[in-house]
């Protein structure tokens, strides 16, 4: 599918370099929501809601051209570290964004997962969650991923548990053990490895985000705040990873 070329350098993108390939799985990191706040003298739980929409419009733009995956971070293992209030509020947001748009998500043919230690998340947030996984694990559209108090040291580890267990149950033996095996343990058991990273908010790192499934994964940063990110900005990212030329080590 061709891409419509909105980026700043439009008449010199090559068409020998565009291989045209739509990411399979974007993977984003949705920072900048307490800044984009401040800057507004707002508290930063206005950011977290403003940054909604931008999930909104994100997911349309998504299904629209056809990405089969799209991870958002969404809460992490260590934004437990943030004061209760804003926490709580985070918190809150699935279920807020899951009751207004779930029967939009379903009647675009939206699959809801989850990755992340689900066990410790609120009760409420983790019903509305399991409820959307339910009602949309027939679809066959984009795969909707929210990583949800997900930290990949803990992913890793708590996959190690599990390894020990079965294979101390005689599952499999320790030489069996290979990466493919590794990998269906971990919390994205059969899903694609992300294709591109995005970060939003100017942070050139990505915060204990799937660390063994971004190992060949193209990275795009971008300055803008999270609730300023649109559609276009998107489709600049998607146009620069068409671009690129990915070897994984070969030549
Ligand atoms: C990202 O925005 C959302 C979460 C981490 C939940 P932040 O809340 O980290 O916003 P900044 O980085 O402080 O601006
Ligand atoms: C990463 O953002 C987590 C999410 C977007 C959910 P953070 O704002 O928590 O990351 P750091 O603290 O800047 O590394
Ligand atoms: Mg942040």
């Amino acid at each position: 599918m061709k891409l419509p070329f909105f980026s700043k350098k439009q008449a010199a993108v090559s068409d020998l370099f565009l291989n045209e390939t739509i990411p399979e799985h974007v993977a984003i990191i949705m920072d900048g929501n307490g800044r984009w706040a401040k800057k507004r003298g707002m508290p930063r739980i206005a950011g977290h809601k403003e940054g909604i929409s931008t999930v909104v419009k994100i997911v349309k733009t998504a299904v629209k051209w056809k990405v089969k995956v799209l991870t958002l971070y969404t809460f992490s293992t260590e934004n437990w570290k943030r004061p209760k209030t804003e926490v709580e509020f985070i918190l809150r947001l699935p279920k807020e964004f899951l009751s207004i748009y779930l029967p939009d998500l379903i009647a675009s043919n939206v699959r809801i997962e989850l990755i992340g230690d689900i066990e410790k998340l609120p009760a409420h947030t983790r019903e509305a969650v399991e409820d959307a996984i339910e009602r949309t694990r027939d679809n066959d559209g984009l795969l909707l991923n929210f990583a949800l108090n997900y930290g990949s040291r803990q992913e890793i580890l708590h996959a190690m548990k599990e390894i020990f267990l079965d294979i101390n149950n005689d599952e499999f033996s320790l030489q069996e053990l290979d990466e493919q095996k590794f990998s269906d343990y971990l919390y994205t058991a059969g899903m694609k490895e992300p294709d591109l990273l995005i970060r939003t908010g100017g942070e050139k790192r990505i915060s204990n985000f799937l660390l063994w499934q971004l190992a060949y994964t193209e990275f795009w940063f971008t300055d803008v705040l999270w609730p300023d990110f649109s559609e276009k900005e998107f489709l600049y990212a998607l146009e620069d990873f068409c671009k690129r030329k990915r070897r994984y080590g070969g030549l």
